[in-house]
């Protein structure tokens, strides 16, 4: 009769838990786990089936010998077929390698009716083939995210994401949650997504901004994660229709309040992210040069970017030298932060290219006291701005922006029942990820990435 084996999860290495034995047979045996998984890899060595299993929480290398490995479901085991394995724990032999250092040497598995996976055609390595047609293998991300890479990018974005709310946290930031269907917009017309909302038009939210300003006064500073939609219509590598914004709005502060606070953030997420030793390990295999910037970040206004980039010759989306007043484009931003290879924070944009809601600089009107946040490899990954705060100014702003106010009265509100200096920030979730796990496209930094004529799976 053999002692009971305990349920564990594959990342259980404590040895309270799951005690290994010795190989050498000499000393106190492991402990008897049952372990429940899916077949990630397996290979055959003689009479031996070396299967590594994968719960989500980590790996185990399971060895099935004599009879166990000439049973029927051993020999037609297919990869991502379920399975419940019982054994006792082993130190792995000298020189071996896998996960942990350790494998289960199995006395007794089944795998239960509906649990096994198809093999031949229907394989899963037939549908998530590396350098397959980046469609086919969109269509299947359902099986992709089983992959390694695709599911250390989400594990890395599950920590990131909690080293946000940690962060604010720490810095008093409260956290509330507006809503999705607006009637106002926040970015321009262009990109918004209309739908009917019983028999009105509505919106779904660009961003989150105008409602966390609304909240100050009796909240102090806020943040929010949430969803944002852009119908945007151009298919570009940082570009999606829906994806994580992380914002947030500070009450009673000036621009260089704003910078400190944004690099603050960033580098205390990065910091809080790499304390997890297995999410470093998951970052190191992505990103093996990433470390967490220096601070301060190079600060440029951007009339010394316009001149930066006549200087090295790149010239604005029409082919012409860059001038005062172009928008730079998404490729001339890429080639300068790659160029520089640091972050940026890119400040006092010209009125005419930002939001109508943005503070103008006191000691220069053509300009916003705004901020875009450059990071290699990826270019903006934050926008934010101080925001104006007097009541008649904003009233012009709406005009000069064509903006019919009416919808807009509650935001126009905050600046007669006790206007502030305020600002705040909107932050990229995807396009982080996609610079801390050096990811080509923001397309694999989120679960089922929302584009132009993609709504599947
Ligand atoms: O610069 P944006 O448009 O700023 C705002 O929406 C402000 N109202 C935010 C605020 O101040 N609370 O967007 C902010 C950030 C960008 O820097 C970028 O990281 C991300 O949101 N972003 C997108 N990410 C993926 N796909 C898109 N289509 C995005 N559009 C913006």
């Amino acid at each position: 009769s053999l002692p009971k084996a305990v349920k564990i999860r594959l990342d259980e290495t404590d040895t309270s838990v799951a005690k290994l034995r010795e190989h050498d047979g000499s000393g106190d045996p492991g402990t008897r786990v049952r372990v429940f998984g899916r077949v990630h890899r397996q290979r055959k060595q003689k009479d031996v089936l070396f299967v590594t299993l994968r719960d989500g929480y980590g790996y185990l290398q399971c060895v099935f010998a004599g009879i166990l490995a000439k049973t029927y479901d051993a020999i037609t085991l297919t990869r991502e077929t379920s399975m419940e394995v019982i054994g006792e724990m082993y130190a792995l032999p000298p020189g071996a390698h896998a996960p942990n250092q350790r494998e289960l040497h199995v006395d007794y598995y089944e795998i239960k009716p509906g649990w096994k996976a198809p093999g031949g055609e229907d394989a899963i390595t037939n549908k998530v083939q590396a350098g397959g047609d980046p469609q086919i293998l969109l269509d299947n991300r359902h099986l992709l995210l089983r992959g390694d890479i695709a599911s250390s990018v989400m594990f890395v974005r599950d920590a990131v994401e909690f080293a946000f709310h940690q962060t604010y946290r720490e810095l008093r930031l409260r956290k509330v949650s507006p809503p999705a269907l607006v009637q106002t917009q926040v970015e321009g017309g262009a990109t918004l997504f209309k739908f009917d909302y019983y028999g009105e038009e509505a919106f779904l939210t660009q961003s989150s901004q105008l409602y966390l300003e609304t909240v100050l006064p009796s909240m102090g500073d806020v943040y929010c994660i949430e969803k944002s939609f852009r119908a945007e219509k151009s298919l570009t590598r940082r570009h999606l229709s829906e994806y994580t914004h992380i914002e947030a709005e500070l009450d009673f502060i000036t621009f260089s309040d704003l910078l400190d606070h944004l690099e603050l953030v960033m580098c205390r997420v990065i910091e809080l992210t790499l304390a997890d030793p297995v999410i470093a390990a998951y970052v190191k295999e992505l990103n093996p040069e990433f470390k967490v910037p220096e601070r301060p970040f190079k600060r440029m206004k951007y009339s010394d970017a316009i001149d930066w980039l006549k200087e090295h010759n790149i010239p604005n989306e029409d082919g012409h030298p860059h001038t005062f007043g172009d928008d730079i484009a998404e490729a001339a931003e890429r080639r300068m932060t790659d160029i520089i290879n640091r972050p940026i924070f890119l400040t006092h944009f010209p009125v005419e290219i930002k939001a109508f809601y943005m503070q103008k600089d006191k000691d220069d009107p053509r300009v916003t006291e705004s901020v875009d946040c450059l990071m290699p490899g990826v270019g903006e990954i934050v926008g934010g701005s101080m925001r104006m705060d007097d009541w008649g100014e904003l009233m012009k702003a709406y005009e000069r922006e064509g903006i019919d106010s009416k919808p807009y009265y509650w935001y126009t509100d905050q600046r007669k029942y006790g206007s502030s200096p305020h600002g705040g920030y909107g932050l990229g979730l995807e396009r982080f990820l996609a610079w801390m796990c050096k990811q080509h496209t923001v397309r694999d930094t989120c679960l089922y990435p929302r584009y132009m004529g993609r709504c599947i799976p």
